[in-house]
């Protein structure tokens, strides 16, 4: 069965909107504890546009499933990654004027840097994922660099611009899912999700884990967290193959 890996940065974005104290994206993430999500998210951006270093130390210090800590490979993320061991690291690429995660990691064009990037995270027992687009060649790079997981980039699918684009991006993830497979990595989804686009991932065997912010955060606004994080896994469990 897949889990459901749940995503804070949002609520931090509305707190940044008035750089206050609420709502906390601390608080959220042991609501969405409590609510059955398997997992938070957060991802410390160069530019602290949403999450903040408070924010990473007080999940590490009180999430109880598993802590993600999405980051850019630099050598700052690096020192904090090792200082407050979060569970799990996914590494993205990060631009200064994006909107949010753009593209997947270019791990094909520097599959070496990423696999001595890795190695000390590897070494202090941290496990590892790349997010990378569902292309063969970004696949098959990440297997070499040592991560135990990946996260396929399901933004271009989400983002289609008609059934015939959506239809071929999924045919694109599905076919990297088992070639992800094949070389023993393990497979999560992310970017874009949301409780309806999900639904064609529901009968393909081999996902690990869904990593989703923006649709949760968003539903959480008029039905509360609680209850966003619910639905969204019964639609994980209810349609899993
Ligand atoms: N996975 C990665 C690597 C991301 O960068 C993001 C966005 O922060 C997500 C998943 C979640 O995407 P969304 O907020 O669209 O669900």
């Amino acid at each position: 069965m897949p889990s459901l890996a749940v995503n804070v940065d949002h609520i931090a974005t509305l707190r940044q909107a008035r750089r206050g104290t609420e709502p906390d994206p601390v608080t959220a993430a042991l609501l969405a504890e409590l609510a059955g999500a398997h997992c938070i998210i957060c991802h410390l951006r160069e530019d602290r546009r949403h999450i903040q270093d408070r924010d990473l130390d007080l999940l590490r210090a009180t999430v109880q499933t598993r802590l993600n800590l999405e980051m850019a490979a630099t050598d700052e993320m690096l020192g904090i990654c090792l200082r407050t061991r979060p569970d799990i690291i996914c590494l993205v690429p990060e631009k200064r004027e994006e909107l949010t995660t753009e593209g997947g990691l270019d791990v094909a064009g520097r599959t070496a840097f990423i696999r001595d990037y890795l190695r000390p995270v590897l070494d202090a027992g941290i496990e590892t994922s790349l997010f990378v687009d569902a292309d063969p060649r970004q696949v098959e790079a990440a297997a070499q660099t040592g991560t135990g997981y990946i996260e396929l980039h399901t933004g271009h699918y989400a983002d289609a611009a008609s059934p015939a684009a959506a239809k071929a991006e999924l045919e694109r993830l599905l076919a990297a899912v088992a070639q992800a497979r094949d070389l023993g990595l393990g497979v999560n989804l992310g970017h874009g999700l949301n409780y309806v686009n999900i639904l064609p991932f529901a009968q393909v065997p081999g996902i690990n884990e869904y990593s989703i912010g923006h649709s949760i955060i968003a539903r959480a606004a008029f039905v509360g967290i609680s209850q966003a994080v619910r639905e969204m896994n019964d639609i994980i469990r209810t349609f899993a193959a």
